[in-house]
């Protein structure tokens, strides 16, 4: 086994020789054994020990507390004084640089030896949980989540870098602090309070309001520290930053609530179709086979949107699409056109509304004057649609439509002579779920979905409307040579 290193600094050159004797005959190997404190810190430069035995009262500038003094604060290395009296003013001051043990002169062999021992032992223990703290402090320091420790009261005495992040203080202005004034909780303003009772409840969905007034979703948990006789020692809060997950969710959670809406808004117009149509067979309003074939066309016809919306949706649900599927291909908008001012002809007679298409422009009927686009035949029905129906909804006994081609675009504008939209509300007429104050029934996605659409397609839309007068929506969309 290796011997152990001291240094020995003492100005009695007798007493000195004696206790290196002493030591060598214990087993000890002396470094060095000088008589000042600039000697001892010189030797110590060149030549470390394990421990220095220090004499008090050295001779010199520097008196051996001193010296010791200088010895803590440069090296890590035990310090055992020798002292040929206990005088309490000099043993106050010795105190202060912590020393290892104390040997009062004369000393007997095993009493060196014992204090000597002990001292080694107690310092090499110290080492120990100086690295042990230097390696938790390590990992606490680069964990990825936050993490703030706080004594009984509720003080802080640990936070690591996450937890100033995400708080906005530094570590110098938060330790000592209390918690309160550091972990800002939306809706919990006394955090503290839980540091100091032993029940801890979790850290779920919580907002941390940051110095700067950021707001940051968090989860985590608060654990107590007990001790090793069982009583509270204070608290460790350890939490995650999940802002982006919840907005995600929340993101998602829009989503899917739009998609539902648009979804039932788009099955009840074909709904309304059926029904019309179903009554005014019933009320024998179809004399001639060719009229009840007719109506019952466009019932087959309505039934068979339903089972497209279904299919379609079913068809992305199954395989994660986006939730509005496009299918672009070519389609004749004067018959998709015709078709739907078909579904809205039994609620037009009902209200007493008249129809009129492509009245100033001398062009033939719908049927007889193709135009296509490019477009998701779908979509652009359900567009069509929307526009229709609000027109319904809201005329007073006119509606009337236009359909043209100009130039490589066409041109489709949908007018009733209804109560008009007020300026105001232009610019937000297209939101989801907007409507105005006095608006008939509905959920305010009928226009947010046309705009959808016809962006989709590459259109334009615009809308004029005088109130008391009249409310026109134009759509202008590329279509095929
Ligand atoms: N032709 C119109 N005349 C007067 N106001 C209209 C007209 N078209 C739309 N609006 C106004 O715009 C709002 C939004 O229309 P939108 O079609 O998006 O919703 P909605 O018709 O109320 O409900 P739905 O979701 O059933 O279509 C309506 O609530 C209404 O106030
Ligand atoms: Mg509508």
């Amino acid at each position: 086994m290796l011997k152990k290193k001291i240094l020995v600094v003492e100005d009695e050159a007798i007493i000195a020789k004696d206790i290196k004797k002493c030591l060598e005959l214990i087993g000890y190997e002396i470094t060095a054994a000088v008589a000042t404190g600039q000697e001892a810190l010189e030797s110590l430069n060149h030549n470390k020990p394990d421990l220095v035995l220090m004499d008090i009262m050295l001779n010199g500038p520097q008196d051996g507390i001193e010296t010791a003094d200088a010895i803590k604060l440069r090296f890590d290395i035990p310090v055992i004084y020798l002292t040929a009296y206990a005088d309490e003013q000099i043993l106050e001051r010795a105190k202060i640089t912590e020393p290892f043990g104390y040997i009062l002169k004369p000393f007997e062999e095993t009493e060196l030896r014992t204090t000597i021992e002990i001292a080694l032992y107690k310092h090499k223990l110290q080492s120990r949980l100086k690295e042990n703290q230097r390696w938790l402090s390590t990992v606490l320091m680069s964990i990825g989540d936050a993490i703030i420790a706080t004594d009984r009261e509720g003080c802080i005495e640990f936070i690591n870098p996450v937890a100033t992040n995400l708080t906005g203080y530094t570590q110098e202005t938060a330790l000592g602090k209390h918690i309160n004034d550091v972990l800002k909780l939306e809706g919990h303003s006394n955090v503290g309070a839980v540091c100091t009772h032993s029940f801890k409840p979790d850290i779920k969905d919580m907002v941390v309001v940051s110095k700067a007034g950021d707001k940051i979703y968090i989860n985590g948990r608060i654990s107590p520290i007990i001790n090793e006789t069982g009583s509270l020692e204070g608290t460790v809060l350890a939490f995650t930053d999940i802002t982006e997950k919840k907005l995600y969710e929340e993101n998602l959670n829009n989503q899917r609530e739009s998609f539902i809406s648009v979804l039932l808004h788009d099955l009840k117009t074909p709904v309304i179709a059926i029904k019309g149509y179903s009554n005014r067979y019933l009320e024998g309003k179809a004399k001639t086979d060719k009229e009840k074939t007719d109506i019952l066309k466009i019932i087959s016809g309505a039934s068979g949107d339903i089972l497209n919306v279904i299919e379609t949706t079913s068809h992305s649900l199954k395989n994660k699409n986006t939730l509005m599927a496009f299918n672009p291909k070519e389609l004749k908008f004067n018959e998709l056109l015709a078709s739907v001012l078909n579904v809205f002809i039994p609620e037009m007679e009902k209200r007493g509304i008249e129809l009129i298409v492509n009245e100033d422009t001398a062009l033939q009927p719908l049927e007889e004057m193709p135009v296509s686009i490019i477009g998701d035949y779908y979509q652009v029905k359900t567009m069509t649609e929307n526009l229709i129906s609000n027109a319904v909804k809201y005329a007073n006994k006119l509606i009337k439509i236009k359909l043209q081609r100009i130039g490589n675009e066409v041109f489709l504008s949908v007018e009733d002579d209804g109560r008009g939209i007020e300026q105001c509300y232009h610019d937000k007429i297209f939101e989801e779920y907007f409507q105005t104050p006095e608006s008939v029934k509905g959920t305010g996605l009928g226009l947010y979905s046309v705009k959808r659409v016809v962006e989709k397609h590459k259109g334009t839309i615009s809308l004029m409307s005088v109130v008391e007068k009249y409310t026109r929506f134009e759509i202008k969309m590329p279509c095929i040579k």
